[in-house]
């Protein structure tokens, strides 16, 4: 599943093997100075156009990239600058799954779909696809997806025991869940049945 938005916003793609070579480099610098110099050829070599294959390119937003170069350059001391530099590391090479959900932590800042703040502000409810938002107390349909993408991962089973209008199996189908929903109400679970099927996996 893609989460990231990088095709929306501009991206940087980076040669893995050429950004190794530059960290091991500059990793036992002891030379704030030539650590900066280095980092602007980095950062100028990284954003000029060049051809990279499939198999040794990073992908990752123009504007986390430049946030952690700016912090390397506005550093003071080379352990500081060396920190940011071992941020970049992490940032583009290092995989850091959980068991919990399939977000790569050592990339959060890449995930802007997935809501950080402790309020969720929506602009506006979704109303795409099945979520007619027709159902008396429904969900805003960015809550169960929200929910989900924290606290499952794909192929998960996902259990709502007052379905209503099915807002959970919907996002559960789009996010590639694994949905069961339980109602009391026969002729809500009646209705859901055909409208669910509608929505894509
Ligand atoms: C507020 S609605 C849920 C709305 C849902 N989240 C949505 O987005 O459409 C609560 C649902 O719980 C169902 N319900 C209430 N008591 C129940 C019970 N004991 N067992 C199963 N379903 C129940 C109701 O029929 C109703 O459809």
């Amino acid at each position: 599943m893609n989460l990231y938005n990088w095709k929306q916003k501009k991206e940087v793609i980076l040669g893995k093997e050429k950004f190794l070579d530059f960290y091991n480099q500059l990793k036992d610098c002891q030379d704030l100075s030539l650590l900066k110099e280095k980092i602007i050829y980095f950062k100028k070599w990284a954003l000029n156009n060049h051809s990279i294959s499939e198999e040794n390119a990073i992908y990752c937003s123009y504007e986390s990239f430049i946030e952690i170069i700016k912090k390397i350059l506005s550093s003071k001391t080379i352990e500081r600058a060396k920190h940011y530099l071992k941020t970049l590391y992490d940032f583009l090479i290092v995989e850091r799954g959980n068991n919990i959900n399939d977000i790569n932590l050592a990339r959060w800042r890449e995930y802007s779909e997935i809501i950080t703040d402790s309020l969720w502000i929506f602009d506006k409810r979704d109303t795409s696809g099945a979520h007619l938002g027709w159902y008396w107390g429904n969900f805003i349909p960015q809550i169960p997806r929200q929910l989900m993408l924290r606290y499952t991962k794909r192929g998960d089973w996902v259990l709502d025991p007052f379905v209503g209008s099915g807002t959970t199996l919907i996002e559960c189908r789009r996010l590639g869940r694994n949905g069961i929903g339980i109602d009391i109400n026969e002729e809500v679970v009646e209705k859901n049945k055909q409208r669910l099927l509608k929505e894509k996996l």
